[in-house]
């Protein structure tokens, strides 16, 4: 009885398992990090890199060295400080750089290409998050699916909006209902979509922090904008119409989590007003979104978003090269007296093995 029963499972759990029949063997040390805000770029875009970010302690050339490689600096970084396994993506701006449609989408699909063929000889320690134009919806879907089931990609990381315009001042949030169709194809492949920070259009920069440039980046200008972006598809409803949807913010959450309470007290007198969220802020960072600790390793910040969010929404990621993986790694090695052992895995990797799929 149990015997055919046995079998008639396994066939099946084959069967459904084949639409990730590219999910991928992983070096997993059982120990080791998953990082997933790690940034790469291809010498075509690497101006956009500009000369001002140099990661610390290194120069603006090094910078572009790191970001071009793959197989050279990264992986010894990543040998020498105990990570298994890194998700690339393209630097920001990235696509969302690119104000022609036309331009961006035949560039996502460059960078797409490059990406999976650069790391296909070494797809045990690296993954991809797809880069996508985010001009028209129907095709950003398109070329999600093709990412994901032709080059085994595990998602997509989108620089926040999408300039676009003979000006650039034309900027596309994805909290619209144009974007349902988007959505909804993400919910189908059951993938993540990372949301990284952009450098504003120069027209906003100007105007925001012309007073302050020094507050340009990640200082504050990253997270201002961002945090924006992902409030933007509490309140329009996206995580109501699209309950499975898994959002990644890094940097700590952009500093959403750690303000929740007042967020979700002054949402609460929008209602009346025809805000079309059905919850609050706080219900969707227990459904639809994570976070990761990218170039924020704050652990007293790191505990109380444990008591707000909760462990179980939070990956360790480093944000390479802008910051340097042994300084990440050198963090960890402090957690131990924050954190048990189970707690301490589940943050390493635990968490990114389930988000990612990587199981
Ligand atoms: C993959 O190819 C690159 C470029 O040829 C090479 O540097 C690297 O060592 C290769 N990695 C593996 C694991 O074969
Ligand atoms: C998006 O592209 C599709 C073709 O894939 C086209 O049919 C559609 O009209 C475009 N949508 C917009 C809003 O431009
Ligand atoms: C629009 O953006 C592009 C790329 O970011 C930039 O080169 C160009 O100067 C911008 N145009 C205006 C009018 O700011
Ligand atoms: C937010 O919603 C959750 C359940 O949806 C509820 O338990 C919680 O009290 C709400 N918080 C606030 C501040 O309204």
């Amino acid at each position: 009885m149990l015997r055919p029963l046995l079998f008639g499972l396994y066939i099946l759990c084959f069967l459904c398992s084949l639409p990730s029949a590219l999910s991928r063997k992983w070096r997993d040390t059982g120990t080791g990090t998953i990082i997933l805000e790690e940034a790469w770029t291809i010498p075509e875009l690497i101006v956009q890199v500009g000369d001002t970010n140099a990661a610390l302690g290194g120069t603006n050339v090094e910078l572009k060295a790191d970001l071009l490689d793959i197989h050279d600096q990264r992986l010894t970084f990543m040998n020498e400080n105990d990570v298994d396994f890194m998700v690339v993506s393209c630097a920001s701006p990235c696509i969302q750089g690119i104000s022609d449609p036309a331009e961006a989408e035949s560039m996502a699909v460059l960078v797409n290409n490059r990406l999976a063929g650069t790391i296909a000889n070494n797809t045990e320690r690296f993954g991809g998050f797809a880069s996508l134009s985010m001009h028209n919806a129907t095709n950003a879907a398109l070329e999600l699916k093709r990412t994901v089931q032709e080059l085994g990609f595990l998602g997509a990381l989108v620089n926040d909006y999408q300039q676009s315009g003979p000006d650039n001042t034309t900027l596309l949030y994805y909290d619209q209902p144009e974007y349902d169709v988007f959505w909804q194809m993400v919910t189908d492949l059951d993938v993540p979509v990372y949301f990284h920070p952009r450098s504003n259009i120069a027209q906003i920069g100007n105007l925001l922090d012309g007073h302050a440039p020094w507050l340009k980046g990640p200082a504050q200008e990253f997270a201002v904008t961002l945090s924006n972006h992902i409030l933007g598809l509490c309140t329009n409803g996206v995580f109501d119409r699209f309950p499975k949807v898994k959002i990644i913010v890094g940097h700590l959450g952009e500093r959403i989590p750690s303000d929740l309470g007042r967020i979700d007290e002054q949402l609460l007198r929008q209602l009346p007003l025809g805000m079309p969220m059905k919850l609050n802020a706080s219900s969707y960072w227990q459904t639809n979104i994570w976070e990761t600790t990218s170039g924020n390793f704050a652990t007293p910040l790191l505990e109380f978003h444990m008591d707000t969010i909760g462990l179980d929404r939070i990956m360790y990621s480093v944000d390479y090269p802008f910051v340097a993986i042994a300084e990440g790694e050198a963090w960890v090695q402090t957690l131990p007296g924050t954190l048990n052992p189970q707690q301490l895995n589940s943050l390493k990797r635990g968490v990114a093995i389930k988000v990612l799929g990587l199981d």
